[in-house]
């Protein structure tokens, strides 16, 4: 069991904004054991999904302002262009105890830290879509005043939806953003693709697609479940002179699938940058 594992959870948490990220947040900690008593969440119009979540644990949802307590821990996950209409709330909530979580992409701890001036203790984390099946991966950078308890806070927390990364310092979160936080949709993009070159090779649209789909599912799960480097597993499955090294003597190539991947991150990564100003 790790050491976040035993770090006691919060007893109150504030979760501001309970769209996709914010709800595949609220049930990994529910199902990890936080008291769904000790959850506020604030979000205009919380779904189906996240008032039947509350309803089951007992978690407070869009209370009267002046009801809310001192919280340890506030979560941020509304979309970046929503903190202006949130921080009056915020500033309500926290103080100089609380612990600040961000999800919000694009927006940097200095941004955090200008609308919430009583605060100190800020942690920008990056996570990625698949942490709606509790698979995700996290790249989480604190500011200086974050202890190592709270760091393993946020580590139980986010590990709720899957696995977590310590940044060397807030400068990487946009290559984490360029690497996991967009990635999924790389993967997405390369199922189209394998499904495009089989119609092309000859195979009925439908079945090119059912098969690369499956592929691509299929190798991640077995990623996840062998933990040998992807270099062994794409070795393993690789004859030399077989069908395998042919087609890979193409994506391997100097021109092939390195570079432009190389590039794609390139470009996610000065995105990132641009839209955090
Ligand atoms: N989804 C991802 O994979 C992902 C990955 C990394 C980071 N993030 C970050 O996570 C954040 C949320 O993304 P998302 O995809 O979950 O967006 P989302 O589904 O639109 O969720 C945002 C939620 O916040 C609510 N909201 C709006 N204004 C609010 C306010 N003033 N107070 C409280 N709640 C408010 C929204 O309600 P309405 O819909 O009614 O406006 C919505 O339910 C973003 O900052 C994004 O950058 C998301």
């Amino acid at each position: 069991m790790s050491e976040a594992q035993h770090t006691p959870l919060p007893s109150a948490l504030l979760l501001m904004g309970a769209g996709k990220m914010g709800a595949a947040m609220l049930q990994g900690w529910l199902k990890t054991g936080l008291p769904g008593k000790s959850v506020t969440i604030i979000d205009p119009r919380p779904s189906d999904h996240v008032t039947a979540l509350a309803d089951a644990h007992g978690c407070a949802v869009n209370p009267d302002t002046a009801t809310i307590g001192p919280q340890d821990v506030l979560v941020i996950a509304v979309k970046p262009q929503m903190l202006d209409a949130a921080a009056g709330m915020l500033r309500q909530v926290a103080s100089s105890n609380t612990l600040i979580i961000s999800v919000m992409a694009g927006k940097t701890i200095a941004d955090m830290r200008s609308r919430l001036p009583q605060c100190e203790r800020f942690i920008r984390a990056m996570p990625n879509t698949p942490a709606a099946v509790g698979r995700g991966i996290t790249g989480m950078a604190a500011s200086e005043s974050v202890s190592a308890v709270e760091r393993s806070v946020a580590t139980r927390l986010l590990s709720g939806i899957g696995k977590v990364e310590w940044l060397r310092g807030e400068h990487e979160i946009d290559m984490v953003t360029a690497v996991s936080g967009s990635g999924p949709a790389y993967v997405f993009y390369l199922v189209e693709c394998l499904a495009k070159a089989g119609a092309a090779a000859g195979l009925e649209p439908d079945l090119a697609m059912r098969l690369a789909r499956a592929t691509i599912e299929g190798a991640g799960e077995l990623l996840h479940q062998d933990a040998a480097a992807a270099s062994t597993l794409r070795e393993n499955v690789t004859s030399p002179g077989g069908t395998t090294a042919a087609a890979l003597a193409v994506l391997m190539a100097d021109d092939g699938l390195a570079p432009l991947m190389r590039h794609a991150v390139d470009a996610a990564k000065r995105r990132a940058a641009e839209l955090a100003g």
